[in-house]
């Protein structure tokens, strides 16, 4: 029998809807709204949709969306003063710098200077460090949605072998830790890996953010393993088509014959990132406000 399609669609909806709410009770308690603000520099058409789409859903969650669109020609000295202020806004909860950032400007440079209570990305080095410590910071959005896939279809984690493959900031490495805190029994992979699909055979948990299409292949999963397919990638066009499809990092229609669950692409984990960033801003709202958001509400 195929495996389950994981929803990550309705999943997202859900939670922006929770978010929402418990965002419009925040905006009673602190006579304000929380708010995002969200900084793109240059024109490059995918961050524009990202950031037009982080916008429209942080305004139906019942928070305020401030918006700095910046030319190319932006200085990296502008930029930082331009962060600066937010870091000091009160009406500014959490900050995102849509990545990735013109040539000319050090992207680390631009993560080191947000505050890191109002890094709702969790890039800055101080989130990272907390997350490995075990203390409470902002986790990156697409590995904690990922998590909130896993815990709702397999709830307790505790003992399962997860294999991740990828080992970037902003996926890999916070995925394996989250994994890791939640006593799975970790392993990361990447392209060094030797006999990568005898690696993630062995898993319970995959979770696949290398970015290349439909690498993972149905031998490769264990049968009845969750999968978590965090690619996006667009194939080239068909013949007499303008665009290419778009797949993930694993070739689902087989791989969806052997596993347990599986997220698909488009619809499974990328909802998930602007939904956990609304959840990230809310968490820093009540911080930032001093009012209590009570534990394990969203
Ligand atoms: N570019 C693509 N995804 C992201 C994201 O989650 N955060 C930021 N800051 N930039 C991105």
């Amino acid at each position: 029998m195929a495996g389950t399609i994981i929803d990550g669609k309705a999943f997202a909806a859900q939670l922006r809807e929770k978010v929402g709410t418990l965002a419009a009770a925040f905006e009673e308690k602190a006579g304000r709204k929380a708010g995002l603000a969200v900084v793109l520099v240059g024109e490059d058409p995918a961050s524009q949709v990202y950031v037009g789409s982080k916008g429209k859903a942080t305004i139906a969650a019942n928070m305020a969306s401030f918006e700095h669109r910046l030319p190319d020609s932006t200085s990296e000295g502008e930029l930082l003063s331009l962060v600066e202020r937010l870091n000091a806004d009160p009406a500014v909860d959490g900050i995102l710098v849509q990545l990735p950032l013109p040539d000319h400007i050090d992207e680390q440079a631009v993560i080191a200077a947000i505050d890191p209570d109002k890094d709702v990305d969790g890039f800055h080095v101080t989130n990272a460090g907390r997350l490995a410590v075990g203390q409470s910071g902002f986790v990156p959005c697409t590995p904690l949605g990922c998590m909130m896939l896993l815990t709702d279809r397999l709830g307790d984690l505790s003992g399962l072998d997860a294999v991740v493959i990828g080992r970037s900031n902003i996926v890999g490495k916070p995925m394996a830790q989250l994994l890791l805190d939640a006593n799975a029994t970790v392993t990361i992979a990447h392209s060094r890996t030797k006999d990568l699909a005898d690696v993630v055979r062995r898993a319970d948990i995959v979770v696949a953010a290398v970015g290349r299409a439909e690498m993972v292949r149905a031998d490769w999963i264990k049968p009845g393993a969750t999968v978590i397919d965090v690619g996006i990638n667009r194939l080239a066009p068909e013949p007499g088509a303008s665009k290419g499809r778009l797949v993930g990092d694993v070739a689902f229609g087989e791989a969806r014959e052997v596993a347990g669950a599986i997220t698909p692409v488009p619809g499974g984990v990328g909802p998930m990132t602007i939904a956990v960033l609304l959840r990230n801003t809310l968490v820093a709202a009540h911080r930032n406000a001093g009012i209590d958001l009570p534990e394990g509400a969203i």
